[in-house]
């Protein structure tokens, strides 16, 4: 962390909790490995029940792999806990003094973060503004107060004002961190990069020359134990597409920023989102698709449906897949549809972005004898003539790590026969190293106070924005039904349509 920081008090409001487990603790465990992490910041887990500073270090260490637990020893003794119910203000506090006889005390930089239920944002942020406790004495000292955020931030457009005018009344805007952790990830952070910094794609990449891009979140998990109650209340939709897959979506359709600066990387975003188009009522049947997941085999276990999962409410109209047909409309991309798939229970987990560049005007190659001209069109759009496809750049974000360029080359021999081809760039085989976790990273950035690769209000705000007119559409009682599609397949046969005078289908992977 060099001499950014100075003395820093990261405190973690429901440490008990999973999230803190099995991804906030693990990623700073990796800083301290790496030597990022001063060892003038220490860590305060504060929840409900009541432990010692030993019990909850015994807690946290069962998920710690081997070659990381040297790592966790020395980072455990600045690891701290302290019990208190952050709706009580008198508990609140409590935790202030027990702050401020921390390390650095009151004039240690404080980062909170909030991986809390949704429903208490707001109360906890008023409780600990009215406390005093996000107040920064003067804006450029050592003394900052930051607070992360974790998603779900808001439900709807609505309730996402509202979280923010909450988090306004106590807060400037460059003291909230949004976290969206799909922007932690390394292959996310690749987008800019690759686009920006090679000259070859940039001409290319606009709707002269690409016929579409799609955008697959694929997860062969269900609904996972103990989290049903929140799933149902939430859906594929606001689960994943709202959020990952819209910023996937800006990464790859926004304008290059002047700098790397926080605000000149989210400007661009945003007029991203801001241009997606809104589908009327009556046109959203016709791009989109909802589905639950019904009974079915992942690999060869038999796995339920998701209205059999446990805890899920009898009845429930939740979605566990989207498929839609988005579009946006600005000059770089006015025409090209943008396909994005999410699921639960698909066949498999990879997430990945495929750019499909336009065919050639005219084949000339790969002419089966005897077909008239209007049929060999016919067979090339149908998809029967497989061989010839279209260019695809396809970047793979999880879990092959990976870019690929697929393009056609002259098999040997007498006769111009194209055969597919590929030049494919891997991450395991240059760099020999996983990416780091994706919290690590925007960890260290909350820390040291970088905010590119966190949301700013206005991107949530357009992202809502687009969402909620899918979701109040899929409520209204003439809407289609919610389809259905077994666990362990590609999703529903309705999602094909979507790709209707396009090359191509749903990737697999
Ligand atoms: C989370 C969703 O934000 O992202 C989960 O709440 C989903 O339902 C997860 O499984 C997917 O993240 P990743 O990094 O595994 O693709």
């Amino acid at each position: 962390m060099g001499d950014k920081v100075g003395t820093t008090q990261l405190i973690i409001f429901g440490a008990s909790g999973d999230l803190t487990r099995r991804k906030l603790i693990p990623a700073l465990v990796r800083l301290e490995a790496e030597g990022q992490l001063q060892e003038n910041v220490s860590i305060v887990g504060v929840s409900r029940s009541a432990k010692t500073d030993e019990e909850f270090r015994e807690h946290l260490v069962g998920v710690i792999p081997e070659e990381f637990r040297e790592a966790f020893a020395s980072l455990s003794k600045r690891i701290h806990y302290k019990s208190a119910d952050v709706q009580r203000p008198e508990d609140v506090t409590r935790l202030c003094a027990y702050l401020d006889q921390m390390p650095g005390g009151d004039i240690a930089g404080r980062l909170f973060y909030l991986s809390l239920k949704p429903e208490l944002f707001s109360d906890t942020l008023r409780i600990l503004g009215e406390a005093g406790m996000l107040r920064m004495r003067d804006q450029n000292s050592a003394t900052w107060r930051r607070v992360v955020v974790e998603k779900p931030f808001g439900h709807d457009q609505e309730s996402a004002q509202a979280l923010n005018a909450c988090m306004h009344e106590f807060l400037r805007e460059e003291q909230i961190y949004r976290i969206d952790h799909y922007l932690g990830k390394e292959t996310v952070q690749n987008i800019l990069g690759f686009r920006f910094h090679n000259t070859i794609f940039e001409p290319l990449w606009n709707r002269h020359h690409i016929e579409l891009v799609q955008i697959t979140v694929a997860e062969d998990l269900g609904v996972e134990k103990g989290r049903a109650g929140f799933y149902d209340e939430s859906g594929a939709m606001r689960d994943v597409v709202q959020n990952h897959m819209l910023q996937l979506l800006a990464l790859v359709a926004m304008e290059a920023p002047a700098t790397l600066n926080g605000n000149d990387v989210r400007n661009q975003k945003v007029e991203v989102l801001r241009a997606l188009h809104v589908p009327d009522r009556s046109d959203i049947a016709r791009t989109s698709v909802r589905a639950r997941y019904s009974a079915g085999k992942i690999g060869d276990r038999d796995v339920v449906g998701y209205l059999e999962e446990e805890g899920v409410p009898e009845g429930s109209q939740t979605e566990t897949y989207v498929a839609l047909r988005a579009e946006v409309d600005n000059w770089r991309w006015n025409g090209v549809p943008f396909l994005l798939r999410h699921g639960k229970r698909l066949k498999s987990k990879f997430t990945e972005i495929k750019v499909q560049f336009r065919m050639p005007p005219v084949q000339l190659f790969n002419r089966p004898d005897g077909l008239s001209p209007s049929e060999f069109r016919k067979q090339l759009r149908d998809g029967t003539l497989c061989q010839l496809r279209p260019n695809v750049l396809t970047i793979s974000i999880q879990p092959s790590e990976a870019l690929s360029l697929s393009f056609g080359v002259k098999r040997p021999g007498a006769s111009m026969d194209m055969t597919p081809a590929k030049l494919s760039f891997n991450y395991d085989d240059v760099f020999q190293c996983g990416s780091a976790p994706a919290y690590q990273r925007l960890l260290l950035d909350a820390l040291q106070g970088d905010p590119t690769l966190f949301l700013r209000s206005d991107e949530i705000d357009a992202s809502w924005c687009y969402s909620d007119e899918f979701i109040k559409a899929w409520a209204e009682p003439d809407a289609p039904p919610i389809a259905e599609y077994a666990a362990g397949s590609w999703g529903p046969e309705e999602a094909d349509a979507l790709f209707e005078g396009c090359e191509g289908g749903w990737s697999r992977g």
